[in-house]
């Protein structure tokens, strides 16, 4: 199996501006946070809507050499740079419905 690929860095937000969230208090909760592109996009796109305040929760932070720095208010665990797949996190849509959370070997 190849190494699995890194998000492709282009994040496009449907009808976030029908969110009526001005004056709330707002927690996005994500899988996991890898190269932050995802949730920087997000938080930017959520703060235009004036939120009373906006807080992240990462299941996992993946650390990555160079990435952006995130915010990461309420977080479970911080891996190394390896993808991981189970608890709902899938790799091609496969195994999502493991139980726990797994390294995918690249020699599959
Ligand atoms: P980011 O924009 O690079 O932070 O990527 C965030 C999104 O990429 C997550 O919400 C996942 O959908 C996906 N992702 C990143 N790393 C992994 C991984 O190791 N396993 C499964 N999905 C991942």
């Amino acid at each position: 199996m190849a190494r699995p690929a890194r998000s492709s860095g282009a994040v496009l937000l449907r009808d976030a501006a029908r969110l009526e969230i001005a004056g709330h208090h707002v927690i996005v909760v994500e899988d996991i946070v890898d190269t932050g592109l995802t949730i920087s996009a997000l938080a930017a796109a959520l703060h235009k809507l004036e939120p009373a305040s906006l807080d992240v929760c990462a299941l996992i932070h993946k650390h990555i050499a160079g990435a952006q720095p995130v915010a990461i208010r309420y977080k479970g665990f911080d891996i190394p740079d390896e993808f991981v797949v189970g608890y709902g996190m899938d790799y091609a849509e496969r195994y999502r419905n493991l139980p726990g959370v797994y390294r995918l070997s690249p020699e599959g």
